[in-house]
């Protein structure tokens, strides 16, 4: 136990009982399993922004709980059921602020605003307000989980109906979309996770993913843990791995995904579309319906998050020493967004989204489709 490697390998990105919250420190992964205790939503900001947790769903997941603790340790309240509302919704807006890309932390803060507004409303004490916001919160944690398998569930069948070479498939991934950036299994590495579990994975492929390596550091360590064949390549291989007949498919998650289907996603994500596109391979994003974004018709609105220079000019995504010649100016955008028209399909955790014939996806009728069905 003396340096950290041997510690108890979890992939659990977030420990919640009420009125507790703990994040696993992904900063420190492969290398230290630590959790901090995030004790109210400040805390929570604090995670987000400087990447101790990070992911979508996760980010979405960590914001809203972290309130929740808040709430649940608050001693006396001094207000009304509606001045409770108030107080939650700009919580939930100053946890907005915390990362602009991703749309799940602002679609759970918008349906958590609903809830806490509709509790409001009728209630005739303040801990009902809050009451009703911490359940909400505690749902989606558990709802993430079986979301996740659903989409693994969807895309591997699909992969399969789709392959035409070998039986088993070898896939590229991008960035980390596995168990640390959700609550549990995640999405395109969940579709991965399946593959291996129905028996016909060759090898996953996953990049290093720089500046911040949640590759090398992240993925490639939910690979090893569950002993995935796989294998690690610099995000400059990629052109070339798939030039060498070495790839089936490409998956990727999602940050924010516009109703047209153009997808904002880890910065390298387009390249890796051209990429697939050039050597005729399925490019695929796997992403819940929270990483829809239907109010957005297409992804020229997405507002991209810049990062610190530092995680360029310094080793380790900005954690270690400085490596870059001083006095060179950066540009460090952390998304990319990847147009329609080389994605081939959407996988959801309601199935998969296909282009039909034209050049972009129609989401919204997808949605309404299963809504109606719902
Ligand atoms: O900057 P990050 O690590 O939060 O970026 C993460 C990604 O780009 C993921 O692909 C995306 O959030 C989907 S995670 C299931």
């Amino acid at each position: 136990m003396s340096n950290g490697v041997e510690q108890d390998k979890t992939l659990q990105a977030i420990r919640y009982k009420r009125g507790s919250l703990q994040l696993l420190d992904q900063r420190k992964l492969p290398l230290e399993t630590t959790y901090l205790d995030i004790r109210d939503s400040k805390d929570g900001w604090v995670a987000i922004k400087d990447m101790v947790v990070r992911g979508a769903p996760a980010i979405a997941i960590a914001a809203a709980l972290s309130l929740a603790v808040e709430v649940s340790n608050l001693g006396a309240f001094s207000g009304t059921p509606n001045d409770a509302a108030s107080f939650l919704s700009s919580k939930l807006d100053y946890l907005v602020s915390s990362r602009p890309t991703a749309v799940n932390l602002s679609d759970a803060a918008t349906k958590l605003k609903e809830i806490v507004q509709k509790a409001a409303a009728t209630a005739s004490e303040v801990p009902t307000v809050f009451q009703a916001y911490v359940e909400a919160s505690e749902v989606m944690l558990q709802d993430d989980v079986a979301s996740n398998k659903a989409i693994g569930h969807y895309g591997a069948s699909f992969l399969q109906e789709q392959q035409t070479g070998p039986k088993n498939i070898s896939v590229l991934t991008h960035c980390n979309t596995g168990s640390l950036a959700t609550a549990g299994y995640g999405t395109a590495l969940g579709v991965i996770r399946a593959l291996h579990e129905k028996g016909v994975l060759e090898r996953a492929y996953c990049t290093e993913t720089r500046p911040f390596n949640q590759g090398s550091r992240l993925t490639a360590f939910e690979l090893v843990h569950d002993n995935i064949p796989a294998t690690l390549i610099a995000d400059s291989a990629a052109a070339a791995l798939m030039k060498a007949g070495r790839v089936n498919a490409v998956i990727v998650g999602a940050d924010r995904v516009a109703a047209n289907g153009d997808t904002a996603n880890k910065i390298g994500t387009y390249s890796l579309a051209l990429s697939a596109m050039h050597h005729g391979i399925p490019f695929y994003v796997a992403a819940p319906l929270t990483s829809i974004d239907l109010s957005l018709p297409s992804g020229k609105e997405i507002v991209i998050e810049e990062r610190s220079a530092k995680e360029l000019l310094h080793a380790r995504g900005g954690l270690g020493e400085q490596v870059a010649a001083s006095g060179i100016s950066v540009w460090n955008p952390a998304f990319d967004v990847t147009p329609a028209t080389v994605i081939s399909g959407i996988v959801t955790e309601k199935g998969v989204v296909t282009k039909d014939g034209s050049d972009s996806f129609d989401i919204k009728s997808f949605v309404q489709k299963v809504e109606s069905k719902a």
